[in-house]
């Protein structure tokens, strides 16, 4: 029996698995792209080890694929088979895995939030259960899971600066842009590689409308992104929505073409239709052409992607974004056949279901009515659901882009009701309106 860095007994013999383990946790907990040679690296070294098998579903459920969940599946079944000297949170681990691979991500959010009971200090529970409670929208959730435990934490103990990058975003989803800013910058002190303590601090920039500070904060840590994951792609998407609020389109394109959607970068390559990499593209492309701008051809190889996960509904705040893609193409055929696999998949029984029926369907028809021209379908579409979208999971941030197709729409069919329905969402937040590029001419409009 070996022990993590938190003290935590690991069911391995092997002293090189438990160190393999170690850099595996460290290195999804710092989002860094080398988190794949360490997990082989833990496998080979004892493949014996059933929890090792466990990690390896997790990561693998984490792309948000239907066609990677098979692979999930068996590692799960391999780590219950080899697990007859596991500890009992490694076997609640497999239990989450198991209920992940299932589709019942209330199921695997509880077992987290029970085995964070008895350990507090268990960083994978914690962290598995921050990204899901974000990606299924539970962020009051989010918030009550980090300041649970953040009192059983000491600045010494490894993963501190990311448990504080947690409570920076949890608190920002909720409102509370000064202690999340405290919290991100203190992440940041301990380590300026910290992705996601950057990209809380990001968000709380974003939210106040603080774009030249945003592109200072970003530009002044990105030279520690390197080893980064396609967290670094999200964070150039941040950087590009403060130059989209300066109005600096050109630079918003060129951020596009060689960081966030660099379709000829290795990180890129390497999983082309990453979800958040899709929900980084669309969104801005979308954003970029209300504003009359030519996005030439770039939709093209998005429509492609999306035409390859027709079906794939797990990650439902991703479906609008393939929605977004398949409308601009014109793939009038393909889009008919991902809203039929959102019914199908709506009619389920996973905990995703409800969610992909009653808000990513009227959403995704509401973004191809609109491409279409069919503004006030679009809006009868999505004003029931309008408030709630955040259901789908994805940040307000993130959402803001859906909001965006419904102004449009309304400002196209001249309804003022809607404009003024949909100005009162987005003033929720703190940036002004009248301010932000994508409400200022609806604002301008009623204030007339
Ligand atoms: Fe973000």
């Amino acid at each position: 029996m070996q022990h993590d860095s938190h003290g935590l007994p690991i069911s391995t013999s092997s002293a090189e698995a438990a160190a393999a383990f170690g850099r595996t946790v460290e290195s999804y907990l710092k989002a860094r792209v080398d988190l794949r040679d360490h997990l082989s690296a833990m496998l080979k070294a004892d493949p014996e080890f059933g929890f090792a098998q466990c990690l390896k579903g997790y990561f693998v459920m984490l792309l948000d694929k239907q066609a990677a969940v098979p692979v999930a599946a068996e590692a799960a079944k391999a780590a219950r088979r080899l697990s007859a000297n596991a500890t009992t949170r490694e076997k609640m681990h497999i239990d989450a895995l198991d209920a992940w691979t299932a589709g019942d991500l209330r199921r695997a959010l509880a077992v987290w939030e029970e085995i964070l009971l008895a350990h507090p200090t268990d960083v994978l529970a914690f962290r598995f259960a921050h990204y899901k409670y974000f990606w299924t929208g539970r962020v009051r959730d989010m918030l009550a899971s980090v300041e649970r435990i953040a009192p059983k934490w000491s600045r010494e103990l490894p993963g501190y600066g990311p448990m504080q990058g947690c409570r920076c975003f949890a608190h920002e989803e909720t409102g509370d842009y000064a202690v999340a800013e405290a919290a991100g910058r203190e992440a940041i002190e301990i380590d300026p590689a910290d992705l996601w303590a950057a990209h809380g601090v990001a968000h709380v920039m974003e939210m106040q409308g603080r774009s030249r500070d945003g592109i200072a904060w970003l530009s002044g840590l990105e030279r520690h992104w390197e080893p980064g994951n396609q967290l670094r792609h999200h964070l150039w998407w941040h950087r590009a929505l403060y130059h989209f609020e300066q109005r600096e389109f050109d630079e918003v394109l060129a951020l596009y073409d060689r960081q966030f959607r660099n379709l000829g970068s290795p990180l890129t390559q390497s999983q082309p239709d990453y979800i958040i990499d899709i929900q980084n593209a669309a969104s801005m492309l979308f954003r970029l052409e209300r504003q009359g701008v030519d996005v030439a051809g770039r939709w093209t190889e998005i429509a492609d992607k999306a035409e390859q996960r027709i079906g794939d509904c797990l990650s439902a705040f991703t479906l609008p974004h393939w929605m977004m893609a398949l409308a601009a193409a014109g793939r009038d055929d393909a889009a008919r056949r991902m809203l039929d696999g959102m019914r199908a998949f709506g009619d389920g029984t996973t905990s995703t279901a409800p969610d992909v029926r009653e808000i990513a369907l009227p959403v995704s028809q509401a973004v191809l009515a609109h491409r279409h021209g069919d503004y006030v379908k679009a809006l009868d579409l999505m004003r029931p659901i309008l408030p709630d979208t955040q259901r789908l999971g994805g940040s307000h941030a993130q959402h803001d882009v859906l909001r965006q197709v419904f102004l449009d729409c309304a400002m196209r069919a001249g309804r003022d009701d809607d404009i003024r329905l949909v100005l009162g969402l987005a003033a929720r937040f703190p940036a002004p309106v009248e301010q932000r590029v994508g409400y200022a001419e609806a604002a301008r409009r009623l204030s007339h």
